[in-house]
């Protein structure tokens, strides 16, 4: 059995006929099922291969005070490589350019321990074909193989198969993005996109159950069944970070299952 955290019963007052009866400091031992990110200790070492912070940017970070506030607050969990993933799409057409300059600037602003790099998070819509034709393109991993990409969350893009085969002759592995918040995919579409060679990376923060608890069940199964390459956490606020890592709470048997995603994983 799990020994958990020991809870406290508050002073209770029991009236019983007009008497008060007080019971005491009544400590109570229980066995816990769960435990909130920070009082695990998954996040010590981890790499992050997923994340919003570089400042004013897309719909992440604001500002430098934001992104280096955040980066405190993960240096203090623990965490060891942080990649900056800034969306790219049609509504948010950053640059690589303008997001390689930016990514300077964080790193001259940015005092840690934390090593910090550079990829982008890209939707699979006609600027991403462009950018993929002109080879103009932030890979993700130690060797810069692999694309992090996305979807809507509602409906699948037109030709995807056509994308995810034009991702692999240009040498790169497609890495999806939170598959578990797809709302339009099933069983079947797993199985498919693992097979035709698509990794896939869990958003931490599905299985503390912020994004509702089809999502949370959906990456449960996933995580269950092996089908994630690697996690990060798609932060985006600093309030956010430190209400969920405080507060939301996570089954210990997923992290038990997270251990090997978090730190034993030989991501390329
Ligand atoms: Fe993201």
């Amino acid at each position: 059995m799990d020994i958990g955290m020991v809870t406290t019963i508050p002073l209770i007052i029991v009236v019983v006929k007009n008497k008060k009866r007080l019971i005491l400091n009544q400590k109570v031992w229980l066995f816990s099922k769960t435990t909130s990110l920070a009082d695990s200790d998954i996040l010590n070492g981890m790499t992050d291969y997923h994340s919003h912070i570089l400042p004013g940017v897309d719909d992440g970070a604001k500002t430098m005070e934001e992104s280096l506030e955040i980066l405190a607050k993960m240096e203090c969990l623990g965490v060891r490589d942080v990649w900056l993933t800034p969306h790219i799409m049609e509504d948010i057409p950053n640059t690589t350019r303008d997001l390689e300059a930016r990514f300077k600037d964080l790193k001259m602003a940015y005092k840690g321990i934390i090593h910090l790099f550079l990829a982008a998070e890209y939707m699979m819509d006609n600027l991403f074909e462009e950018r993929l034709t002109e080879n103009d393109l932030l890979p993700i991993g130690k060797n810069c193989s692999y694309l992090l990409i996305e979807t809507s969350y509602f409906n699948p893009p037109m030709r995807l198969q056509d994308i995810l085969l034009r991702i692999q002759r240009k040498g790169y592995c497609p890495l999806l993005a939170h598959p578990e918040r797809y709302a339009y995919m099933n069983e079947e579409d797993y199985r498919f996109l693992r097979e035709v060679g698509v990794k896939f990376q869990l958003s931490l923060l599905s299985l503390t159950g912020i994004y509702g608890s089809e999502v949370r069940k959906k990456a449960e199964w996933l995580l269950k069944s092996g089908y994630y390459h690697l996690c990060g956490s798609d932060i985006h606020h600093f309030v956010v970070l430190e209400r969920v890592i405080a507060e939301k709470k996570i089954s210990k048997h997923m992290l038990e299952e997270l251990r090997f995603l978090c730190h034993g994983t030989t991501f390329g």
